[in-house]
């Protein structure tokens, strides 16, 4: 098998020959590699390796951690603070965002990152993941603050997630379209298994968690609603559900064969925009799903065009395949 491609080959050459990706970049998104493959080894210990269960300690959003949770925060950080590529780190797991320290020299990246997504599942054994995403340092800021940070998904220049799954695939974007890598165990390195990945346009498979359904907005119970009436309904065709609790397995099942995302707002918190937070969760699934050919909105208003006013925002979310999310917003849009 001569002809595979590696990820730093698939990088190098987007380099080369398109120009998409600065040498500090590539060498940021082979960092983030490197850890999601030590992750994907804790994770596959399980048990074994003492990682399963809580930490007993709460996040900044009043969720309880789990081990996993706080061990692949400390990889992610660890492999990136040194490399001289990046300026500061935010995540899911820290309340407020983290500088790399004076020893080590200054980059010009951002990297925000879910250290772990789908917590839920780790001590099921159901695929997890870790979502990420770079943005630019503003030109400016000598010594950065949350304020850097608080920039639109449209000012992404990568994202991408690694499931944990019976494979371990990299999935990335730097806006050239979105390339998925499979983890080879025995060499060691992602390789290149899809190029061009593009979701189909209409889908008969939605995933909610239909749990909440008495809480939902009108417009989202009416999609929902049309969707259950199947053959005999205003869709005339039968849909299909799949809900697995990790954004990253959900969208990744979209990625490979459609389908339409949804965590809306609801009535249980109406201050509450979501549950997923726009900066490390929204955004990076938004864009690659769009680079992807799909569609991200928060019911209004693309998700790419949102501007943060604080780093753990939250965020309602509708993606996947472009006419089920255009019928969502015209949903939306009627009430
Ligand atoms: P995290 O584990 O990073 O907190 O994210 C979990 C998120 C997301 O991955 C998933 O779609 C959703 O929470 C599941 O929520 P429910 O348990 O409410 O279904
Ligand atoms: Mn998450
Ligand atoms: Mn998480």
């Amino acid at each position: 098998m001569n002809n595979r491609i590696s990820l730093s080959r698939y990088l190098v050459e987007q380099q080369r020959s398109k120009g998409h990706i600065p040498a500090e970049l590539r060498l940021l998104l082979e960092v983030v590699a490197r850890a999601c493959k030590s992750i994907s080894h804790a994770v596959n210990k399980g048990a074994l390796g003492g990682v399963l269960g809580s930490a007993d300690r709460e996040n900044v959003q009043g969720e309880v951690q789990k081990k996993l949770d706080i061990i692949a925060n400390e990889v992610l950080i660890e492999a990136n603070e040194w490399g001289g590529h990046l300026a500061a780190m935010a995540s899911e797991e820290m309340d407020s965002i983290y500088l790399v320290p004076n020893r080590y020299p200054q980059g010009e990246y951002l990297l925000l990152f879910d250290p772990l997504d789908g917590s839920s599942n780790i001590d099921v054994n159901v695929s997890i993941g870790t979502i990420f995403s770079v943005l630019r340092k503003p030109e400016a800021s000598a010594s950065v603050t949350e304020q850097d940070f608080l920039q639109s998904g449209r000012h992404q220049v990568a994202a991408g997630y690694c499931i944990y799954g019976p494979q371990t695939t990299l999935v990335l974007t730097v806006g050239d379209g979105v390339a998925m890598f499979t983890l080879d165990r025995e060499q060691g390195s992602f390789v290149l298994t899809q190029e061009n990945i593009t979701i189909p346009a209409d889908t008969k498979e939605f995933a909610i968690n239909m749990s909440n359904m008495r809480h939902w907005a009108e417009p989202v119970r009416r999609y929902i609603d049309e969707c259950l009436q199947g053959k005999e309904g205003p869709r005339g065709k039968d849909f299909n559900m799949r809900w697995i609790a990790s954004m990253v397995a959900d969208v990744h099942r979209i990625l490979t064969r459609g389908g339409v995302f949804m965590y809306p707002w609801d009535k249980r918190e109406p201050h509450k925009a979501g549950k997923l937070r726009l900066m490390y969760e929204a955004s990076p699934m938004g864009w690659i799903v769009e680079q992807a050919g799909g569609a991200a909105i928060n019911g209004q208003e693309r998700i790419l065009d949102i501007t943060p006013q604080h780093l753990h925002q939250r965020v309602s979310v509708m993606l996947g395949s472009k006419n089920e999310v255009e019928r969502l917003r015209q949903f939306h849009a009627s009430i």
